[in-house]
């Protein structure tokens, strides 16, 4: 059964679509595809439909096996129940390249669709990534132009129902958007009580471009997380106030900000855990107090990418 999970409505260019708010973030490091798979299975069972995978995560394989096993089991009716973002990766953010990725992503899913393809980061890094960190010598900036008109094709063709971009700033979205035939639909960026983006939150709201926020608990105990996201004393108070928790906390805070949100948990009580946020609210004071946190910035590209100007100016500004 489809939980009773409230809808956003994106923007296409000309039409919009119902995004449920809540998604199942797919990345993990390392890779585990049995379990990915099995955790996708219980996420439908427990009432997720928008899931968020990506090329470079290796979860778009068990995604596709996990959605043919929910249609043949009878756990959903038809693939147009879910809503299926994936992302195109940096060293295919050339313009012959994205035709051919987008293909391989959907292989990869065994579907004919897209609901949403996404610019991953608004670089270019060239050959395979063999290591982390990608060496700074492959990493080059975007033509983002001839990128995004193959985007718009992908869209055209049918290959994706709308098509957005990923840890895009403000400055980056407003290059876009001076050329863009089709607007981004939708711009996926780090996003949590800690990391509030609200500037980035108030270009977006003004250009009919949807947040979905990633690491919306701050990636507690990822390898790149912040361990302390989930521990700061308000936010548990908060959570412990209302016989919630700090987790739930911090979700509900990021739907209350008009934000779609793509937390990752593999554990089933987690998964009810993050969906059991709907029939309750924060007060004004408790939305004060956690909007008085202490911000630190996402520190997603370093971890994965040797400090060169491009990572470093890209990190200043999401
Ligand atoms: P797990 O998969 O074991 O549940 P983010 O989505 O911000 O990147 O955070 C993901 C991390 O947060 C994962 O390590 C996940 O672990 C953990 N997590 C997800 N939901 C919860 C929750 N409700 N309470 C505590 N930790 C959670």
């Amino acid at each position: 059964m489809a939980a009773n999970v409230p809808k956003v409505t994106i923007s296409n260019g000309s039409q919009t679509m119902p995004l449920p708010v809540i998604g199942l973030g797919t990345a993990t490091h390392p890779q585990v595809s049995e379990t990915t798979k099995s955790a996708i299975l219980d996420a439908i069972e427990t009432g997720y439909r928008h899931f968020d995978t990506a090329f470079i995560y290796g979860s778009e394989q068990p995604l596709g096996e996990a959605i043919a096993e929910a249609i043949k089991t009878g756990l959903i009716k038809s693939r147009d129940e879910l809503f299926i973002t994936s992302k195109l990766w940096c060293t295919f953010a050339s313009p012959e390249l994205v035709l051919p990725a987008i293909k391989t992503s959907l292989k990869n899913l065994q579907l004919d669709y897209l609901d949403l393809f996404l610019v991953h980061w608004p670089l270019k890094i060239s050959g395979e990534v063999k290591r982390l960190p990608i060496p700074k010598e492959t990493i080059f900036p975007i033509d983002i132009k001839a990128v995004w008109e193959v985007m718009e094709e992908c869209q055209n063709l049918g290959l994706t129902k709308a098509i957005g971009v990923s840890n895009f700033s403000i400055r980056r979205l407003d290059e876009l958007l001076s050329f863009a035939k089709i607007p981004p639909s939708v711009n996926q960026v780090e996003m949590n009580p800690l990391w509030q983006q609200k500037d980035l939150r108030g270009f977006c709201k003004a250009k009919g471009i949807q947040i979905t926020a990633y690491s919306p608990l701050g990636s507690r105990g990822s390898k790149w997380g912040n361990n302390e996201s989930l521990e700061y004393k308000v936010l548990e108070e908060i959570a412990k106030a209302k016989g919630k928790t700090a987790a739930q906390v911090s979700l509900r805070w990021v739907y209350e900000q008009g934000v779609s949100f793509v937390p990752k948990s593999f554990n089933k009580d987690r998964m009810k855990q993050n969906l059991d946020i709907f029939n309750w609210s924060l007060t004004e004071e408790e939305l004060n107090k956690i909007s008085k946190l202490p911000q630190r910035r996402g520190v997603l590209p370093s971890i994965f990418m040797e400090p060169s100007d491009l990572v470093r100016e890209i990190e200043a500004e999401i």
